[in-house]
């Protein structure tokens, strides 16, 4: 009874590992962060970008081609992500605000550069 315990535990170590070794490992590439990025985007950012980021009349704006992403490195748009636009800041166009994090405070630094990812994949 006790070998067939151990046995066991030697087999779910095993299963645990191979799940380790062919799950995250750092080796995402550049289109799964983009789609990752997606899913963020949609679950933050769709309500007033639209959920292709195709831009809302009077909300956010359209983010394909869009200048401003493209004048931006990697770093500027997550601190631009992390810091929003209110609608009293100079370069505010629309008169509303762009809340830091897209309102959503429980978005990582990693998340947000899924997001620049995926803002990228569509430039
Ligand atoms: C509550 C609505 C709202 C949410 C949620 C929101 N945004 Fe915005 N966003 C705006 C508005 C409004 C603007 C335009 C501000 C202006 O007129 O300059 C904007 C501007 C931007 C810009 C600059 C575009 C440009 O051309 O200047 C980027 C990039 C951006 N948002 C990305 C995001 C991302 C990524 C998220 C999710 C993390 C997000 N926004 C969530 C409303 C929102």
């Amino acid at each position: 009874m006790r070998e067939i315990f151990g046995l066991w535990l030697v087999l779910l170590g095993g299963v645990a590992l191979l799940g380790a070794a062919c799950g995250g490992g750092g080796g995402s590439t550049a289109t799964e962060e983009a789609a990752q990025g997606l899913v963020q985007f949609r679950r933050t950012c769709g309500v007033c970008h639209g959920q292709n980021a195709e831009g809302m009349p009077r909300l956010g704006k359209n983010l394909h081609n869009n200048p401003f992403v493209a004048s931006q490195t990697d770093e500027a748009l997550v601190q631009f992500l992390i810091e929003g636009r209110p609608a009293t800041h100079p370069e505010n166009t629309r008169g509303v605000d762009m809340p830091p994090k897209g309102g959503n405070p429980a978005l990582t630094n990693e998340n947000l550069q899924q997001i620049v990812v995926y803002l990228r994949s569509i430039q």
